[in-house]
């Protein structure tokens, strides 16, 4: 684990948590809320992409890239505002997947709001695992769990990956194997991730990859990689 560390930081940390998990996460109903220029309901369970930044700073990455003719795929959509960005872009096939039925709901009547339901299609599934081995998209965005804990629930999920990321370790060679050559994977990250080990699960997996953006909030940064087939 890089960056801040230390008593205060851990901290910190779990208050955060503490209160996101017991107040936004596990919330009961819908919420409305605006992101990136976007409209979204959040049903319960779905990672928030108002309350938790990370979302919005990858949206915007996203809207500055040229995704006309690119199938797209985002893992672990949530709300599925990366793949309703990746739609705005220009993509003209955006595939959304994540492990939460709700989310899986939510997609497409976030993209009928946002104008881009004919471009996103939304699938339930476990990282890639539903997808036979192949070259099949030009474009990846995952915005993963960032917590090297055991999640406590489904909610969790989108918080923590469990123990050296054990629940999205496969994922990168997963990417690998589905990218066309010269295709990327965008994959965001935090400081407080256990970087070493992902790092080396991209590496395994076969990408030339570097570290094209840091986004520094109040305890941690989010970490942008760029990562070649
Ligand atoms: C940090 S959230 C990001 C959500 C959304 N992409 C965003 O930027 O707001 C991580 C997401 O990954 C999903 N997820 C966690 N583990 C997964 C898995 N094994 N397979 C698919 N999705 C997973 C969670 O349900 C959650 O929606």
């Amino acid at each position: 684990m890089r960056g801040p560390s230390g008593l205060v930081q851990r901290f910190l940390r779990a208050t955060i948590h503490f209160f996101s998990y017991h107040l936004v996460m596990r919330r009961r109903s819908s919420w409305r809320t605006k992101v990136a220029g976007l409209q979204f309901v959040v049903r319960p369970t779905v990672f928030h992409p108002g309350y938790f930044i990370s979302s919005e700073r990858f949206a915007n990455f996203i809207d500055r890239l040229d995704l006309r003719g690119k199938r797209v795929l985002d893992v672990g959509t949530g709300s599925g505002i990366l793949a309703i960005a990746a739609a705005r872009s220009g993509a003209p096939t955006v595939i959304a997947t994540d492990i939460n039925p709700n989310a899986a709901l939510s997609v497409p009547e976030n993209a009928q709001t946002n104008g881009v339901r004919a471009q996103v299609q939304p699938v339930c599934m476990d990282l890639l695992s539903g997808f036979a081995a192949g070259p099949e998209f030009d474009v990846i965005f995952a915005n993963l769990p960032k917590h090297n804990k055991q999640p406590r629930d489904l909610a969790d999920r989108g918080w923590h990956s469990g123990p050296k990321h054990r629940d999205i370790a496969p994922f990168f060679a997963q990417a690998y194997e589905r990218l066309r050559l010269g295709g990327c994977l965008y994959v965001m990250l935090s400081s407080h991730s256990d970087l070493d080990v992902i790092e080396s699960l991209i590496s395994l997996a076969g990408f030339q990859w570097k570290i094209i953006q840091r986004y520094p909030i109040f305890i941690e940064s989010f970490v942008l990689y760029e990562c070649r087939r």
